[in-house]
């Protein structure tokens, strides 16, 4: 909610007002002129709204902030005249120029400050007066009354707290960009996350092509959206399919690979969860999952084995999704559960079919939300057979070409998609 400005934050007064005479703050949202970060924030930028950016370094965060302050600048989906204030303490402007010129752009409208001391960066915030400032990173900007170095917690979180003060009032949006760092010696955005209005967080591999920003708080918006982009050698762009991107390097009549129909959001995406089983040369059997949660397969591996008879002691079990996605949603249970017994019985699932439904401990088969989704993604991509919960399948209709298996229990699971 923003505050009436008749009572600033941090204003000397501030007296309590009824809900009902205050108005809602305007809904009016700024295009980013990015479809996929645009969905991410839950449509758009709120004015005053503080959205830190984080992720490991190189992944990607200045390149996707200055495509959309570039674009703010533009004037591409606004028509505010104002300029956008890009304020780097990492790189030099010539860094940032040099940037911008990879990702053809040169908004006249985007003004660049190097500058760390944030006193400093306010005082030009507000003599430029911007439509849009962005912090790049937190973790370089300091306050000279702090005796700690920059990076540090008391340092990153008093100067958000300082930008905040400044952005409300003002109806200024602030992009914060924040490093994720694993040995911790900079405070990481994590200390930040109470403070800002949305956090958005990259996923994905430095190796890989495509990178997944995922918000994961927005006062704005939904928090399961997903915006799924390309890094090329032009910027990040954004795929329109994700589905066909994460299956486009699929291994079709193999063992140990199943198309789980999984919801991001209100988007329902396809991607590939492999497993391989392989018996244990000694001792304990490992088992380790990558994009599924570790104690999820535990417990799936336990329900297949006492509910399906699968012989899983003794063997090795590694389970991978396929494009640096992590599923969280239960739907994905019967792919797992698939994907382990077709590495198991060294049989192939039919590469046309797609699984969904959540498993429960007695081995049963539960149904899940947004079916109709699910197989229309299928659909249109070419699945011509669905696995999914019993309980779903009673209630829905015939989706063109697509045969819909309604199965109950994960021994009826394994049969259906090992044929
Ligand atoms: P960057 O945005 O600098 O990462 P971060 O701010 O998160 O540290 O992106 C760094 C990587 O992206 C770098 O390895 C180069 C690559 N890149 C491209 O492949 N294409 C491009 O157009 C740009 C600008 C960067
Ligand atoms: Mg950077």
């Amino acid at each position: 909610m923003e505050r009436s400005p008749s009572a600033p934050p941090g204003g000397s007064r501030s007296a309590a007002v009824p809900l009902s005479s205050v108005e809602p703050a305007a809904s009016g949202r700024i295009s980013t002129g990015i479809g996929e970060l645009d969905r991410v924030l839950g449509g758009g930028i709120v004015p005053g709204s503080l959205i830190l950016v984080g992720g490991d370094p190189g992944i990607g965060k200045s390149t996707l902030i200055l495509q959309a302050a570039a674009s703010l600048a533009g004037g591409e989906t606004t028509d505010d005249p104002r300029p956008v204030l890009y304020v780097t303490g990492e790189e030099s402007p010539q860094q940032i120029a040099l940037r911008a010129s990879r990702l053809g752009v040169s908004p006249s409208r985007l003004l660049l400050l190097a500058e760390t001391n944030l006193a400093e960066i306010l005082r030009t915030a507000e003599s430029c007066g911007p439509q849009a400032m962005v912090i790049d990173s937190i973790q370089t900007v300091f306050l000279d009354e702090i005796s700690s170095a920059p990076g540090s917690i008391s340092q990153v979180r008093e100067a958000a707290g300082r930008i905040l003060m400044f952005a409300k009032p003002r109806h200024l949006p602030v992009f914060l960009i924040g490093h994720v760092t694993k040995d911790g010696s900079i405070a990481g955005p994590r200390v930040l996350e109470h403070i800002v209005d949305t956090v958005l967080y990259f996923e994905g591999d430095r190796g890989q092509a495509f990178r997944i920003v995922r918000a994961v708080k927005n006062r704005f918006g939904s928090t399961n959206e997903i915006g799924v982009f390309e890094m090329k050698g032009t910027g990040l762009s954004p795929v329109a399919n994700p589905s066909a991107l994460f299956l486009s390097e699929r291994p079709e009549g193999s063992s140990g690979s199943v198309v789980v129909a999984s919801m991001e959001g209100n988007r329902p995406i396809l991607v590939e969860l492999q497993a391989l089983v392989t018996p244990t040369p000694y001792g304990t059997p490992r088992r380790s999952s990558i994009g599924v949660d570790p104690g999820r397969v535990s417990l799936l591996l336990a329900v297949l084995e006492k509910r399906a008879g699968l012989p899983l002691i003794g063997q090795d079990v590694f389970v991978n999704v396929v494009g640096g996605i992590q599923l969280d949603e239960p739907a994905a249970d019967l792919a797992v559960v698939a994907a382990v017994a077709s590495s198991m019985r060294e049989r192939a699932v039919d590469p046309r079919t797609v699984v969904f439904g959540e498993v429960g401990l007695a081995g049963e088969v539960r149904a899940v939300a947004q079916v109709e989704a699910r197989l229309a993604e299928a659909a249109k991509l070419g699945f011509t057979r669905c696995v999914v919960p019993r309980g779903n399948r009673e209630k829905i209709a015939e989706v063109g070409g697509v045969e819909i298996v309604g199965v109950s229990d994960v021994r009826e699971a394994v049969d259906a998609v090992l044929g």
